[in-house]
């Protein structure tokens, strides 16, 4: 069963900013009929939204929420499939690090990483699938990262919470194809992103441009319905 991009409603946390940004712009070229960024600054997103509406014809709804807030959450998934029908493409990209070497971590930074990494993202797909099971379609794209294939000294929350998002992305994937269902589940796992550089200037030494993740998860999308890619593992050579 296939669902035309034109006709998908595309989920993007932490859509405003950098990566996410880069997702919703790609989607947004490649002709999807909605996408919603949700995020926690109003400011940030209703910017970004703008610009976006503006340039790609106002398919761009934004929605502020804070992914540690399972209210928020449920409400989050409940409007927009209310609005929009469904939530086709779940994007789980909001996330962020605390520098805490392993003697320094505190539980406050602890719980920061791991709820906004990790519990966030297990809400958010455990809110969708009932809506995507009943319509037997959807794709949920985690954001991990190099950081969860390797242990860095500097970040071993952050490893943790993105080694956890891809383990729990693989029960997912094993649940989905127990059940017969029409779900795929993409990891992405790239190392570093330049999100700030413009598009006509090369990225930062040793980072990839973040217009290659845009261009990489419409390619993953645009894949059979059979097709089971793997971690993207992308980073610069
Ligand atoms: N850039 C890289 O080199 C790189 C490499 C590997 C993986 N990654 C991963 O890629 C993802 C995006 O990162 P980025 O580089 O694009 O950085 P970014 O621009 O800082 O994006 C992080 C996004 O997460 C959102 N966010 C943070 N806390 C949140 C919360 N409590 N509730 C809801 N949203 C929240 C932020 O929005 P608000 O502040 O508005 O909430 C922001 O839009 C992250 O998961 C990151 O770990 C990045």
């Amino acid at each position: 069963m296939d669902k035309p991009l034109s006709k998908q409603t595309a989920l993007i946390t932490g859509g405003a900013t950098g990566i996410g940004r880069a997702f919703a712009e790609a989607l947004l070229e490649a002709d999807i009929g909605r996408v919603v960024i949700a995020s926690r600054r109003h400011g940030v997103l209703a910017n970004a939204a703008d610009e976006m509406n503006a340039k790609y014809g106002g398919r761009v709804s934004t929605y502020i929420f804070d992914i540690r807030n399972q209210y928020q959450t449920e409400d989050l998934v409940r409007e927009t499939i209310e609005e929009f029908g469904a939530v086709d493409i779940l994007i789980n990209n909001s996330g962020l690090a605390v520098p805490e070497t392993v003697t320094e971590i505190t539980n406050e930074g602890w719980d920061r990483v791991m709820e906004t990494n990790l519990r966030g993202a297990m809400w958010l797909t455990q809110l969708v699938l009932p809506k995507m099971l009943e319509q037997n379609f959807g794709d949920i794209v985690n954001v991990s990262s190099q950081a969860g294939k390797n242990g860095y000294a500097d970040v071993p929350s952050y490893c943790a919470s993105k080694f956890g998002l891809l383990g729990f992305a693989e029960s997912v994937r094993d649940d989905m194809r127990k059940r017969g269902a029409n779900i795929r589940v993409f990891n992405f796992c790239p190392g570093l992103v330049d999100v700030e550089s413009p598009s006509d200037q090369p990225p930062r030494p040793g980072s990839i441009h973040v217009r290659n993740m845009g261009r990489t998860l419409v390619y993953a999308l645009s894949l059979d319905r059979n097709v089971n890619l793997e971690d993207i593992n992308i980073y610069a050579r």
